[in-house]
């Protein structure tokens, strides 16, 4: 298997398809153009629809491109080995032209060759579409793949949640896929660990998705009139991938943005596992932040859509750089690490070089004087104060108008030998919810029969067990039916299609007491709807576009629209019990469950 460096890669992949009669294409911006139902650019297809669709292309029928791409659902999760917000994918299209045997026979070349990557054949998995009622088991990718010489036992046929590719819940072009998956070596998790298991055995690196299906409404399905394919590999995870490192972050694309974070602390990526994820923080942040102020069509920090977006970074930056002893102002220091990466293969970075840093010094300014003057703010609260405890209203007056989490106000006010009373923080905090929502546009039934401090744990709780069921369940098709709340139960009511297994239903009480045990702080934003489904909230988006939503957040576990109220901490709840699983209405299960004090 060969040893290549991320722009190796890059060039060795549209070289190949150019062999193979492709025109190169260079990435679209990173903002979508006419689509105001995303924010970003998700994937190599999106820029492309129109064409997907039958719109003739310039550059003719066959393509291949590194688009640039941002997803920023998992933005909680970055700092471990696999996620992170800004991505390149390595796409070939075909607008009508080759289909399944040639898409097959081309990845399997570019990947076993020896004069490509030579990855060994006992190395590669594969799964492919087993077909429902929209569209037939996938047996000519399964042939073809046996064909090219693969042993059948490294196929599977998995159901569509895994094996079919379009616009997320949205009408357009899609159809079945099929998935190529390395095989790192690790033990497998299981008897039933297999491709597609996502224990990190099997690493997907490659996205074959053959397009011949528009869909124009849920479960209607109509052929296309052109059959198109649509590849998508992740630069970053192959390349991984070929240096046998364990994570993006330790491939040669960030090196030298990891060494600038070096410099700037003094500390090493490698010191603690708190080092590892500030690094991978700043680093994935910042590389994002550079792409999307530097994006042909750039952003600038602000509070709505992509800027809201863009602001969260930078700001998320800051603590992580702060917490590594980093200087204030430094960040445009790695921002130019990061162009000087990429500024070849993008010049749109070398372009805006001077607005990148900028802004991003600018940004900084105004979030240390937002701290500066809350902490102003703070000290003159602490000279008029009587007793040794600041007061609920004045703690939210800080977190209201300075934006300064409560936590911090917490740790301030120890410094001083100070408490802070949570009880009125959290009655200020509420009273401010319901008035802001007396007003708002945002549709909810959150079913609370009161708002008892047991029925708010209750409701938390409903948002955890909602989080671990389409963990747990691993569909994504798991939505919230109805949902009852007494200070005594809840009891929610969901979309699934069968019973759930008393060992799934451990899981999910599982997940939700490990939520509990972590003792996390509940966070409540406000953002348009665009923004909630961009940084992938659940719920109801049925809200006029660019009205505004309360989203509430317990980071790495659960993300949802919702009016509240709900604990500040998720260590409030006590532990959580499941009583019962039943049928609810056809194809929707009630779970009734319970918090035991201890
Ligand atoms: N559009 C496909 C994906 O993003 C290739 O996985």
């Amino acid at each position: 298997m060969r040893n290549l460096t991320s722009s190796e890669l890059r060039k060795l992949y549209l070289e190949f398809f150019r062999s193979k009669g492709h025109a190169i294409i260079s990435s679209a911006s990173l903002i979508p153009e006419n689509d105001p139902t995303v924010l970003f650019t998700t994937a190599g297809m999106h820029p492309l629809v129109p064409y997907l669709m039958g719109q003739k292309h310039p550059e003719g029928r066959r393509l291949a491109d590194v688009q640039k791409c941002v997803r920023t659902g998992d933005i909680d999760e970055v700092g471990d080995a696999s996620h992170c917000t800004f991505f390149e994918m390595l796409g070939n299209w075909s607008l009508g032209d080759y289909f399944k045997k040639e898409a097959i026979a081309y990845a399997w070349e570019f990947l076993t060759s020896e004069q490509w990557l030579g990855i060994p054949k006992e190395k590669l998995s594969f799964t492919c579409f087993e077909g429902d009622k929209d569209a037939p088991r996938d047996t000519v990718a399964h042939d073809r793949w046996v064909e090219m010489g693969v042993d059948p036992s490294h196929i599977v046929y998995l159901p569509k949640k895994h094996n079919w590719w379009g616009p997320a819940g949205q009408t357009g072009p899609c159809g079945p896929d099929t998935e190529i998956f390395y095989d790192t070596g690790k033990a497998p998790c299981g008897p039933d660990c297999q491709a597609g298991c996502d224990c990190g055995k099997y690493l997907e690196i490659w996205n074959n998705v053959f397009m011949e299906y528009n869909k124009v409404a849920d479960g209607v399905f109509l052929p296309l009139d052109q059959k198109n394919v649509d590849t998508g590999m992740g630069l970053d995870r192959t390349v991984a991938t070929l240096q046998g490192v364990e994570s993006i972050y330790d491939t040669d694309a960030f090196a030298g943005i990891l060494s600038v974070i070096t410099n700037l602390s003094g500390k090493h990526y490698k010191d603690s596992p708190e080092t590892v994820r500030a690094f991978r923080i700043i680093a994935d942040h910042i590389r994002c932040a550079t792409f999307m102020l530097g994006d042909q069509r750039g952003v600038t920090p602000s509070n709505v859509d992509q800027g809201y977006i863009l602001r969260r970074l930078i700001r998320r930056s800051i603590r992580f750089a702060t917490q590594l002893g980093i200087p204030d102002g430094k960040l445009s220091d790695i921002a130019v690490a990061v162009i000087d990466q990429y500024g070849s293969v993008y010049p749109e970075l070398e372009e805006n070089r001077d607005k990148i840093v900028s802004e991003l010094d600018k940004e900084q300014q105004r979030f240390t004087n937002a701290l500066k003057k809350g902490t102003r703010e703070f000290e003159s609260l602490v000279s008029k104060m009587e007793g040794t405890q600041i007061s609920g209203p004045d703690a939210f007056h800080l977190y209201d108008t300075f934006g300064f989490p409560v936590e911090f106000t917490v740790e301030l006010a120890a410094e001083k030998g100070l408490t802070v009373d949570m009880d009125g923080f959290k009655a200020a905090f509420e009273a401010h919810q319901e008035k802001s929502h007396a007003g708002a546009e945002q549709r909810f039934k959150s079913g609370l029969q009161d708002n008892s401090e047991t029925t708010v744990a209750l409701h938390t709780a409903t948002h955890l067990l909602q989080a671990g069921l389409r963990k747990v369940l691993n569909d994504d098709s798991v939505s919230q039916k109805g949902s009852n709340i007494t200070p005594e139960r809840l009891r929610f009511d969901f979309s699934f299609p069968r019973k759930v297994t008393p060992e799934e239903l451990q899981k999910v009480e599982e997940f939700v007491n490990e939520a509990i045990a972590a003792d996390i702080p509940v966070t409540c934003e406000e953002m348009t709807v665009s923004e909630a489904k961009a940084a992938g909230a659940i719920g109801l988006f049925e809200s006029r576009y660019g009205a505004k939503v309360t989203v509430y957040t317990v980071p790495g576990y659960s993300k949802e629209i919702c009016a509240g109220p709900h604990v500040t901490h998720t260590g409030e709840l006590g532990r959580f019990k499941i009583k019962k699983e039943e049928a609810s209405s056809a194809g929707v299960r009630r779970i009734k469950a319970v918090l035991i004090h201890e």
